[in-house]
């Protein structure tokens, strides 16, 4: 259904394309974005938002722009509120840490959260005395909205944060983060959402969604390695402390004072990526023109291919749901007595096949069920076919009936 797009993406127009699968990892960038990095190098190689020569006039420009066209496809209501990160783990550990806290306020978040929106608030509980709390999903790993109310009620007027995965890294599911943001705005808390698995996959309206927060990774959305992004109310941006002071934060210091800068400048210290930035604002012009909606039908039907092949194998568990259209592109396997480590190297010499092996940075859920093997995880994206699922599936048949 994408297959044109495939030419676009360099490592798939080759004759014998690997059969990539490792998509909520990092996704393949497409020609306009590699130009766009290219560009900044060969073109402009200014230093934005400080000289005044051509060169950096014209990548202050560029930023301005791919501000502006990220809070357009989030539907933010001013570009300022759209800060360049490295990640959306720098994105997370900026909500984190800029907020103050005091001992005994109450942080929620899932039992299925990435380390990214796990350990900050860990770090918080050892040093500030923040009270982090966990949601208990249902057994088959879908949020469960009742206990969510009930950890609110529960916490009460020390609720002042909940930090959930829009869609889970693990497993593929979605969170209901509009009417869990209902439920937490009942209570007075602030609603930050992980979108790292969402932005590349649906369309995000923060404003609809009702939240305060959002932290995203561009490489997730085809986009350059190293750039991620924050997404915050202004006036609640305009009252958080930057966790990065230098360059760029401050609009003027003296020997004993200074003044911070306003939002976004306060939160990027230090020389810009640029090139990541001009990389990354092609990269938002290449998801704006794609149907979001018709992407996530598109990783259901190839997960539809996958599961009906996997599930009933013997020494096989799918992680999550069984109905795929609850776990968007992801089909996330727990292998009885192989490691998945193996069997990714196997699949990748044997059949040109990339997936990812491990707790992928979720070890508290592993922890928690005493799985320590890890997970084999493929996710599909637009450009991935059923030819290439059926092969990744068809060859983990075989391996296990090998190897098991
Ligand atoms: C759900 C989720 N959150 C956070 C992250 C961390 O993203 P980044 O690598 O951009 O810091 C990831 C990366 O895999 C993720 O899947």
């Amino acid at each position: 259904m994408f297959s044109q797009f495939r030419q676009d993406f360099p490592t798939l127009d080759t004759e014998n394309p690997p059969v990539y699968l490792d998509n909520a990892c990092m996704t393949l960038r497409p020609k306009p974005v590699i130009e766009a990095i290219k560009s900044y190098y060969e073109q402009s190689p200014g230093c934005g938002g400080r000289s005044v020569h051509r060169y950096a006039t014209t990548v202050s420009r560029k930023m301005m722009d791919c501000r502006k066209k990220m809070a357009e496809l989030f539907n933010a209501r001013e570009s300022n509120e759209i800060i360049f990160t490295k990640n959306a783990t720098h994105s997370l550990n900026q909500v984190a840490k800029g907020l103050s806290w005091e001992k005994g306020d109450v942080v929620l978040t899932t039992d299925r959260e990435h380390n990214s929106n796990l350990v900050p608030w860990l770090q918080l509980e050892e040093e500030q005395g923040i009270d982090h709390r966990v949601i208990k999903s249902n057994d088959d790993n879908t949020f469960n909205l009742e206990n969510f109310e009930n950890a609110c009620a529960e916490a009460g007027s020390s609720l002042k944060m909940v930090s959930l995965s829009h869609v889970g890294n693990l497993d593929g599911i979605a969170t209901p983060v509009k009417e869990a943001t209902k439920i937490a705005k009942d209570f007075g808390a602030l609603v930050c959402i992980d979108g790292a698995q969402s932005t590349p996959h649906m369309k995000v309206d923060v404003q609809d969604l009702g939240i305060d927060f959002m932290a995203f990774s561009i490489h997730k959305m085809m986009g350059p390695s190293g750039m991620g992004g924050l997404w915050g109310r202004m006036d609640l941006l305009e009252g958080m402390r930057s966790i990065q002071s230098g360059g760029s934060t401050v609009d003027t210091s003296h020997y004993d004072s200074l003044t911070w800068s306003k939002p976004p400048a306060r939160f990027e210290g230090g020389l810009g990526n640029y090139a990541g930035i001009l990389g990354t604002s092609a990269a938002i012009d290449y998801i704006s023109k794609i149907d979001l909606d018709a992407v996530h039908e598109h990783e259901v039907s190839l997960n539809r291919v996958m599961t009906s092949i996997l599930k009933d194998v013997n020494g096989l568990r799918i992680i999550g749901p069984e109905d795929p259209a609850q776990r968007g592109g992801i089909c996330s396997i727990l292998l009885d007595n192989i490691d998945a480590h193996d069997i990714a190297i196997l699949l990748d010499e044997a059949a040109g096949v990339m997936v990812r092996s491990g707790m992928h940075c979720v070890h508290s859920w592993f922890n928690a069920k005493g799985i320590d093997r890890g997970s084999l995880r493929a996710s599909a994206y637009l450009y991935n076919t059923e030819d290439e699922v059926k092969l990744f599936a068809d060859t983990l048949v075989e391996a296990v009936e090998a190897l098991g």
